[in-house]
């Protein structure tokens, strides 16, 4: 699987993320306290944009539009879509899915993406 450099270790502070292009694909890149890891930035739910969500007990990440939550490792839903009241209506058509994750890697203080 082919890397891509994506910048620096110090791009992204400890406990914070940022998105990166890399080919054709937006990837958010989430710093925690064991390293660097990476999942697609829309939500799968209604493509909220995971960027403006955030990372809650170190390790997951919650959507700002209906509060779905992922394992940031593991791309697996923690809850799905529970935020305003009556979503559940949406959520018959918008089944519970998981995030696309890439795996993150350093060297020589650079960052890489594998896509
Ligand atoms: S768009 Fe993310 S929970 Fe609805």
């Amino acid at each position: 699987m082919p890397q891509t450099e994506i910048g620096s270790v110090e791009d992204i502070p400890l406990g914070q993320m940022k998105t990166f292009k890399v080919q054709d694909q937006t990837i958010l890149v989430y710093h925690l306290k064991d390293g660097f890891y990476g999942t697609q930035n829309l939500c799968p739910h209604t493509f909220g944009p995971l960027k403006m969500g955030k990372i809650i007990d170190g390790s997951k990440i919650q959507c700002p539009l209906h509060r779905a939550r992922f394992d940031i490792k593991t791309g697996e839903v923690i809850d799905w879509a529970n935020f305003p009241p009556g979503i559940q209506v949406l959520n018959v058509v918008r089944k519970e899915k998981g995030l696309k994750t890439y795996k993150v890697s350093k060297k020589d203080g650079k960052l890489f993406v594998s896509i």
